[in-house]
């Protein structure tokens, strides 16, 4: 059989070691292909004022499957300062690739499972009803919606007269804000289409189905948010009824789950949210099980096969530049898993989960974010593992 191609875009900063640190992984386990690398982030934006070139993108239109490290990005003025002295006469905006990837490729699916590690340091704790601790066992997946609502990019600040008219035929809008000079207006949509709103409560019901969880929920505000969250919970109510009876439908409003879930997160299964409210609920989830360093996701398109594959967190640009590196690879090797479920190799992903989860069971190698210190160099003489040394205690348990 050819080997598969997969690209990959390490980014910025700590995306860069993760990464490789992954690719060591995945050749251990025994996951054969051939890797291309795109050109991604902040170096590309200074050099040639476009943090996504185009060649990146025909790289990913060809080959599927991508695995991305983190990219890093600085707001406007810094921007303009950092562009290559030719290019700054060229009125180029910077605008995240990471956006740009999922709305040029439709990647609408988002999915972030945060599942606990027995013996993880980091594990969320709390007191039982005889005040003993209790550490229950968090296993929720969360599907974001990845393309449309709050970040769909229609906003506008001082509206244009046919935008502001327009507003002003809503007479909420007339009560609430029509005394207020438009140049004080700031406006910024969340439009949700039934088509894209129906993919990803499907894709949550499917995982469900696949994964035995025994419910659904939806984490949205349908009792405020009537249009949005209440057309995607009337949606979500007809295709359980039609397509998934033995699937529990929840809902719950996103300020109480936010509560809920450090007082019962263990009974979750399956959550499914817009894009904002997705992105939310999904951090909270993360932080019950060890936060960045094990914070992992996928963004996929199943249509047309596309799948981006990166972890939660950022470039961590003051850890980048370590003569050892410290940070926690372990939220890229999982997302390098769902990478590997995506493209049906679940051999190879169970191989590396289970290896993780010895790793940490054993509690022998822990990096530093796993035994509570702040990130500085010194943490390796204090104890922690590098990055590498992380990733080899894994491939060591393959
Ligand atoms: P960040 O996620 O890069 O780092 C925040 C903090 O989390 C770090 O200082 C570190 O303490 C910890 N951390 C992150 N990854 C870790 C790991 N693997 N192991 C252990 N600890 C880890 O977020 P921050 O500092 O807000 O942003 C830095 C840059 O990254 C910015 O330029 C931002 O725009 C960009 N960013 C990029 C993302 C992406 O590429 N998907 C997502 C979030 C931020
Ligand atoms: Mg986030």
């Amino acid at each position: 059989m050819s080997k598969r191609t997969i690209v990959t875009m390490p980014g910025d900063g700590i995306g860069r070691v993760v990464l490789e640190e992954t690719l060591r992984v995945l050749e251990a386990a025994g996951f054969q292909a051939n890797y291309i690398e795109g050109d991604i982030g902040w170096e590309f934006w200074k050099k040639e004022g476009d943090p996504l070139p185009q060649r990146t993108i025909d790289l990913i239109a060809k080959h599927k499957v991508a695995l991305f490290g983190a990219i890093t990005s600085k707001p406007k003025d810094a921007a303009f300062d950092e562009l290559a002295t030719e290019l700054k006469e060229k009125n180029l905006v910077y605008s995240s690739p990471i956006v740009g990837l999922r709305q040029h490729f439709g990647l609408d699916i988002c999915l972030r499972p945060t599942k606990s590690y027995i013996g993880n340091p980091l594990n969320f704790i709390r007191r039982g009803k005889d005040g003993d601790i209790e550490e229950p066992a968090v296993d929720a997946a969360i599907f974001r919606q990845n393309t449309e609502g709050l970040y769909g990019g229609v906003e506008w600040s001082n509206p244009e007269p046919k935008v502001y008219d327009a507003l002003m035929t809503h007479p909420k809008f007339v009560k609430n804000f029509g005394d207020t000079p438009v140049e004080e207006i700031s406006v910024s949509t969340r439009i949700f289409t039934k088509r894209s709103t129906e993919r990803i409560l499907r894709a949550a019901f499917e995982h469900a189905k696949k994964y035995a969880y025994k419910s659904v929920t939806l984490c949205e505000k349908p009792n405020v948010i009537r249009e949005t969250s209440g057309m995607m919970f009337k949606m979500a109510q007809q295709i359980q009824a039609d397509d998934y009876p033995n699937i529990e439908l929840w809902n719950t409003n996103i300020d109480a789950q936010m509560m809920w879930l450090t007082k019962n997160p263990e009974n979750y299964g399956v959550i499914v949210a817009g894009n904002m409210f997705g992105d939310i609920v999904s951090d909270g989830f993360a932080g019950l099980i060890g936060g960045l360093g094990f914070a992992a996701s996928a963004q996929m398109n199943p249509d047309t096969g596309i799948g981006v594959f990166e972890p939660t967190h950022g470039s961590a640009p003051k850890y980048a530049d370590y003569d050892v590196s410290i940070v926690n690879p372990i939220a890229m090797i999982e997302s390098a898993c769902m990478m590997l479920d995506f493209i049906n190799e679940q051999e190879i992903s169970t191989k590396i989960r289970n290896a993780v989860a010895e790793v940490i069971a054993t509690g022998e190698t822990k990096t530093y974010d796993m035994m509570k210190m702040s990130g500085r160099p010194n943490v390796i003489e204090k104890g922690a593992a590098s990055t590498q040394e992380m990733a080899s205690a894994i491939i060591a348990k393959l």
